[in-house]
């Protein structure tokens, strides 16, 4: 993990609040899925921002965000050559199993973020990816791979199924042969939501967890979640313990 300055390559709005940030730098250690970066969005802010590493090719970071406050509206707002500063790559990625071939990736929201990169990481695999959003103008289309079976779930059902994706999920684990593995990356009750369905159906699965942080480097314990360790627990931090956790582990609330 190192802080690096990195140079806006673009920043490319992909649809309804939805952004793609390409940066231009590299890391002296490669990113892999699920792995974040915190970056110093603006002087006037005094957190860093954390968002997952969708993609890193060629000496640039590809970053997806979707605008929820002031961070992420300056962020949208940044120039083609402006300079960010990068603390990254940061945590630990999803575990990946030569053996795992058949893959489930489930993702709500900006949860979608490192899942991309996942995907891109894991092409020799056969995946099936359940997206979920608010609506259809929240999908963000073009930031999908190719050659992945795309299932899309939309509270209002403007678009796939009408619903939840946890529900899409759940219908998909009755309805089609086991996977091998399950990733997740989205909002708490989604993430609780595999957790289960890993237990029912006895697939393993991995989450990336949001908490807010501070931070960001293990330093403040302000971003713990409660974690198994034997016949007790511990908290755990996101930051530098995860953000990916085996669901198994997870004290859910
Ligand atoms: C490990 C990690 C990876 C993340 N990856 C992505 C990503 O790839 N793309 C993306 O769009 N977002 C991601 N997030 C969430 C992102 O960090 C927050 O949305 C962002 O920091 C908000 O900053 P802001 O200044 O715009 O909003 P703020 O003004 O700080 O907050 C605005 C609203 O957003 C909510 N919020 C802020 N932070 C979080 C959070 N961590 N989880 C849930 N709600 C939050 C606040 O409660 C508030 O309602 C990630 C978070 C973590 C911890
Ligand atoms: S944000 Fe400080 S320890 Fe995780």
């Amino acid at each position: 993990m190192e802080a690096k300055n990195f140079k806006i390559g673009s920043v490319t709005n992909l649809t309804r609040q939805i952004y793609r940030l390409e940066l231009e730098g590299s890391f002296t250690t490669s990113p892999v899925p699920g792995q974040f970066i915190h970056i110093k969005v603006d002087d006037r802010l005094f957190l860093r921002r954390p968002l997952s590493i969708a993609g890193y090719k060629n000496n640039i970071l590809t970053l997806i965000f979707q605008v929820v406050g002031e961070g992420t509206k300056m962020l949208s707002n940044k120039k083609k050559g402006e300079v960010l500063n990068v603390i990254g790559p940061v945590g630990k990625g999803f575990p990946i199993n030569k053996n795992w071939k058949n893959i489930l990736a489930v993702g709500g929201g900006t949860g979608i973020a490192p899942l991309i990169f996942l995907i891109d990481y894991l092409s020799h695999s056969r995946t099936t990816f359940l997206y979920g959003a608010r609506s259809r103008q929240y999908i963000a289309f073009t930031a999908l791979p190719k050659g992945v079976n795309y299932i899309f779930a939309t509270d209002d059902g403007s678009y796939g199924h009408k619903g939840l994706i946890s529900k899409t999920t759940s219908d998909f684990l009755r309805k089609n042969e086991k996977p091998d593995v399950i990733y997740g990356g989205g909002p708490y009750e989604l993430l609780k939501k595999i957790g289960e369905l890993s237990e029912k159906h006895n697939i393993p699965a991995f989450v990336s967890m949001e908490n807010r942080m501070a931070c960001g480097m293990g330093l403040c314990y302000g971003c713990v979640t409660k974690i198994k360790s034997g016949s007790v627990w511990e908290y755990k931090r996101v930051c530098k313990d995860g953000p990916v956790f085996s669901t198994k582990e997870i004290i859910w609330e």
